[in-house]
């Protein structure tokens, strides 16, 4: 087992029929085609790319809420599709998911308390009601809410406390490595932050693993330690943040990194700056899946697949035919600050996101 490894997809393939078994004639959406990553302990790993390009399936694949078609998910360096039993329940409790929509994601007829005190009753059935409370307040102070909203009902707040107690629960367990799909962009801008900034605090004080799913680069840039840009099921870029920023080495990345605000936290819709419709994961373009938007395409790229490979640094790998002799799209005015922790870059992310309008909502957000 590699040992900073606490998560690893090896070559993971999902394709969904859409009826009619794997013989038929109906199409198959090819949602993620071949995706290898490994995750470190310790860090916050980012995945980012458009809507549509396999985030969530890719997602519930690393969770094994998903089977892959093809391919192999590995947590510890243990396979997850052979963990069965009481490893399985175990498995369960190491990893844990918050979702997107803080709104549905909660039982609206359970009381905080009783959703935050569910993975409890599961994972230490031998807590005594009077510690499980005990505890239930303590994770709902850990995720700056108040022990007496226990006996409230979800719909009693506002989106960011929901996504605050879908936290809770999530690390009500004791889990090793979180997986957040687009946890914050149901949010309004100004809760954003202070999502993110209370995931940052929780793994730092807990030292968890994060995985942070987002559509938006300007979300992710101070919170990743390293970040994965994906296009039409496929990896196109890793590197660690620094480097992806500031020296992006993909022609998609490139586009996506045109297109974010200097201001740090502003959302962008990256749909309208990537010229060109997305291609249907039904039926994706032949060789390198972006030769249909990409502005430096030549014949090689409508034939053969690019893999990814190391360039200029042995952390920092694309999958581009060209990337070497791509002009450079260096971007220093916006690039991050050098930080060599994920806690300094959440520092970060505080300074750029106090301000007077932000200041403000949160009182408004605080119960
Ligand atoms: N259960 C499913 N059955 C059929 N197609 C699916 C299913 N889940 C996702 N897809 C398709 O797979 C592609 C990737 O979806 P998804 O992983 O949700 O992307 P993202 O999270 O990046 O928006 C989309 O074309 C989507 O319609
Ligand atoms: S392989 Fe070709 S089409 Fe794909 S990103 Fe590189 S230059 Fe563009
Ligand atoms: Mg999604």
């Amino acid at each position: 087992m590699k040992q900073d490894i606490i998560l690893e997809a090896i070559d993971v393939v999902k394709h969904f029929g859409t009826g009619g078994g794997w013989l038929s004639r109906y199409p198959v959406v090819q949602a993620v085609d071949g995706v290898s990553l490994e995750v470190r302990r310790g860090e916050t790993f980012a995945i980012v790319g458009e809507s549509g390009c396999g985030k969530s399936t890719l997602a519930r694949l690393l969770m094994q809420l998903l089977t892959p078609t093809s391919g192999d998910v590995l947590f510890e360096g243990r396979q997850v599709s052979a963990i069965k039993g009481q490893e399985l329940r175990r498995l369960r409790r190491d990893m844990q998911f918050i979702f997107q929509d803080p709104f549905s994601s909660l039982n609206p007829r359970m009381t905080v308390g009783k959703l935050v005190g569910e993975p409890l009753e599961i994972h230490a059935p031998d807590l005594s009601a009077q510690d499980r409370r005990a505890k239930v307040a303590e994770l709902l102070r850990q995720v700056g809410l108040r022990a007496e909203h226990a006996d409230r009902y979800p719909h009693e707040f506002s989106g960011g406390q929901r996504q605050r107690i879908g936290i809770a629960r999530a690390v009500a367990s004791g889990p090793k490595l979180i997986i957040g799909d687009e946890p914050v962009s149901a949010l309004d801008v100004s809760v954003q932050a202070q999502v993110i900034n209370l995931l940052g605090d929780l793994s730092r004080d807990l030292g968890l693993t994060l995985v942070i799913i987002a559509h938006d680069l300007g979300v992710i840039r101070h919170m990743s330690d390293r970040v994965a840009v994906m296009y039409l099921g496929r990896i196109v870029e890793v590197g660690t943040t620094e480097d992806v920023f500031a020296d992006p080495q993909h022609p998609y990345t490139q586009a996506l990194l045109a297109a974010v605000p200097s201001m740090d936290g502003a959302v962008t819709d990256h749909s309208e700056t990537v010229h060109g419709e997305m291609p249907s994961p039904f039926d994706p373009p032949q060789g390198c899946r972006f030769h249909t938007r990409c502005p430096h395409a030549q014949a090689l790229c409508k034939t053969q697949v690019p893999t990814l490979s190391t360039g200029k640094r042995a952390s920092h790998q694309v999958a581009c035919h060209f990337a070497e002799t791509l002009p450079a799209q260096p971007r220093p005015a916006t690039a991050p600050q050098k930080s060599k922790t994920a806690e300094a870059r959440f520092a970060l992310y505080r300074a750029a996101t106090e301000g007077g309008a932000i200041a403000h909502k949160e009182k408004q957000d605080r119960p």
